[in-house]
């Protein structure tokens, strides 16, 4: 439990969305004070209700780009004590068709709020980083000092020019920003309370909002992407972790960042075990009892093989390591998916 209030006002800037939701309950849960700064770009205002329903009050809320500094001042008008910056832009095909604008919100908006954050005195930055920076890894699992491999999108550069420009911003700090560049693999899942959880616009790119909003009726069935794949049943191979895992994560690393100040490294978060698209199919069916409707069709360009976390520097240094299983994930996706009335 951190120790006094000075010590537990934790900015997280698209703390509406997906990921930043999850990682409010768990700041919350571990006795910090989140104060969410998101512009509702890729969300809904409805994510606050359901934050209140599950924590019994509201949440600090600033409707305001990140990168706005005048609309930021209000923010630090009371001490921050640390960030968790998950505010970007995310769509991997949108970011070939408008590259501007990955580099301004992903690039451009970190480069501002770091700036912020430095002149405010904050000194513990969290950032979200991405496994999309291996590339096609060579050995897997793939460790944290395996070769960051040449962007394969514009989205994918952006977080490796994130993670370039925060080592710049640590060593120009010189000891005063403590920064964690965490590496998530696949995240999916939902709260088990269905009171948030992942709300894709338009037509979901990802294999689980796909496949959830397919068994719900509202797509006629999910593509495999290639059965002619290189792997034991010829579909691709992810390691898919549960949200709530990944969320609990950043409060380990805000922790490791507390105890070790000043400090940087980059940490996978996965459960270092790749399943193929066949078993996720196969363990939701497991979860549910309910059937996916799927057909095999062509590869999806630019998709990988496989890749899986070797997650053991997050075990030894964080402490952290995934608890919830596969099935587990896809049951609360379930959960979510048909609160979300199909
Ligand atoms: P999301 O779109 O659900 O959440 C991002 C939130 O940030 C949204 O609520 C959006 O409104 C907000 N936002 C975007 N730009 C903003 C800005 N300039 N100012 C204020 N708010 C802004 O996405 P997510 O899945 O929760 O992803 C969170 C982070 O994790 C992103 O940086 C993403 O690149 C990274 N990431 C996601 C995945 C994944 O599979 N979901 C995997 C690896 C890394
Ligand atoms: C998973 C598997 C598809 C949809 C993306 C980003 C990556 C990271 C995580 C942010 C693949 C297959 C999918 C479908 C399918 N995000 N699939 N039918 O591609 O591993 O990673 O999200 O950093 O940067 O690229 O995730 O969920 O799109 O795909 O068969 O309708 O499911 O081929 O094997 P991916 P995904």
């Amino acid at each position: 439990m951190p120790q006094n209030e000075s010590h537990r006002r934790i900015l997280v800037t698209g703390g509406a969305g997906f990921i930043g939701s999850h990682t409010v309950v768990a700041l919350a849960e571990a006795g910090y004070i989140p104060v969410i700064v998101d512009d509702l770009r890729n969300s809904q205002p409805e994510v606050l209700d359901g934050l209140e329903r599950i924590l019994g009050h509201r949440v600090e809320f600033h409707a305001v780009d990140c990168a706005d500094e005048a609309g930021m001042e209000a923010v630090f008008e009371a001490p921050v004590y640390g960030a968790i910056h998950f505010a970007a832009d995310k769509a991997v095909g949108e970011s070939v068709e408008a590259p501007e604008k990955y580099f301004s919100n992903n690039i451009g908006a970190t480069a501002k709020l770091t700036h912020m954050l430095r002149k405010a005195g904050v000194q513990h930055l969290v950032f979200s980083s991405s496994c999309t920076v291996y590339g096609e890894a060579k050995a897997l699992p793939v460790g944290e000092s395996a070769a960051i491999q040449p962007a394969a999108s514009p989205y994918g550069y952006t977080k490796q020019s994130c993670e370039t420009l925060l080592g710049y911003c640590h060593a120009a700090a010189q000891g005063q920003l403590g920064v964690a560049l965490l590496r998530y693999f696949n995240p999916i899942g939902a709260h088990p309370s269905a009171e948030i959880g992942e709300l894709p616009i338009g037509t979901p790119a990802n294999l689980v909002p796909f496949l959830t909003q397919s068994v719900a009726g509202k797509r006629a069935e999910l593509t495999v992407f290639g059965q002619d794949y290189p792997t034991a049943d010829g579909t691709c191979i992810r390691d898919y972790l549960h949200v709530c895992d990944l969320a609990e994560a950043h409060v380990a690393a805000l922790q490791w960042l507390e105890r070790n100040g000043g400090a940087m490294e980059a940490f996978n978060l996965g459960t270092g075990t790749g399943s193929s698209v066949k078993e996720v199919i196969t363990a939701f069916e497991t979860a549910t009892g309910l059937t996916v409707p799927h057909r095999f069709g062509d590869r999806r360009p630019g998709d990988i093989t496989a890749i899986y976390a070797d997650a053991s520097k997050a075990f030894d240094l964080l402490g952290w390591r995934t608890k919830r299983s596969l099935e587990e994930c896809l049951a609360d996706a379930w959960r979510w998916q048909e609160k979300l009335g199909g």
